[in-house]
């Protein structure tokens, strides 16, 4: 045989090695925009949103409650829609209960997952740019290994969405409790409860939960339809994802400077 010389040749020997190439990358347009991007949206959602759901204030303002503080697990609530469960103390942020869920499944999805891989970890930051890290596990170990949680973090998203739309039901009434009012926070809690909705629904475990491991599409129609819904849904999950994280802080934002009296509610009747 010719030994060494031919690994990777057939013989069942170890792979090539790549090119050695001492740059880092060969490219030169200005791949490192896009990860710049992103890091700097997502840490200005963090930095919003831990801010708010410790601020423990300002998320209700007749009829409108803000999505960091719904449901409102604990009896500790200002302007209940929910039904309490427990008492927790005072210096406890009632957003906190339920930071969990929207957090766990923003961090487990696979579009943020390569968001935050490519962006943060720099795992590769992008095509063709070599990583710093010398090996490379993918989700095989402890931590990674827990993004498997995904799915069960999906099911929860989907219970909060119904809850999120039911708070947008609640926000057809106006401060006295009448029903028939529409302001714009009605329209703005009822926008964003879609979003997140079509976030959810077009989750990769969702596709795979409505339409996994069937041999046979043509014995399960209905199943069959929902799979071509979602997959429609899937391709733009990205998308999904962003609008509705820009949504679920605007959302916010708009409760805040009802709450504070920044501005006031606009009216359409
Ligand atoms: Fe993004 Fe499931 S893959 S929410």
């Amino acid at each position: 045989g010719t030994g060494a010389t031919s690994a990777g040749r057939g013989d069942g020997g170890p792979a090539p090695r790549r090119a050695t190439i001492a740059a880092r990358t060969l490219r030169t347009d200005r791949w490192w925009l896009q990860p710049a991007i992103t890091v700097a949206a997502l840490l200005a959602f963090v930095v919003y949103a831990t801010v708010r759901a410790f601020q423990n204030a300002h998320y209700f303002s007749e009829p409108y409650i803000s999505p960091f503080y719904s449901p409102c697990l604990s009896t500790r609530c200002e302007g209940d829609t929910f039904p309490e469960l427990f008492t927790g103390p005072t210096w406890i942020s009632p957003a906190i209960y339920i930071l969990v869920f929207p957090l766990g499944i923003r961090l487990t999805c696979y579009y943020y997952r390569k968001a935050y891989y490519r962006s943060f970890w720099l795992s590769p930051p992008a095509c063709a740019v070599a990583e710093p890290h010398r090996r490379y596990t993918g989700e095989t170990r402890f931590p990674l290994v827990g993004q498997n949680v995904h799915r069960y973090f999906l099911y929860a998203a989907l219970l909060i969405n119904v809850v999120l739309f039911y708070d947008a039901v609640l926000a057809f009434r106006d401060e006295t409790g009448e029903w028939g009012h529409m302001g714009l926070g009605t329209l703005v809690l009822l926008v964003n409860a879609t979003l997140l909705a079509l976030y959810s629904l077009s989750c990769h475990s969702c596709r795979h939960v409505v339409g996994g491991r069937l041999n046979n599409f043509s014995r399960h129609p209905l199943r069959y339809r929902a799979w071509t819904l979602v997959s429609r849904l899937n391709a733009r999950h990205m998308q999904w994802a962003w609008a509705s994280m820009a949504s679920v802080a605007l959302a916010d934002l708009y409760v805040l400077l009802l709450a504070t009296d920044t501005i006031r509610d606009v009216r359409f009747f």
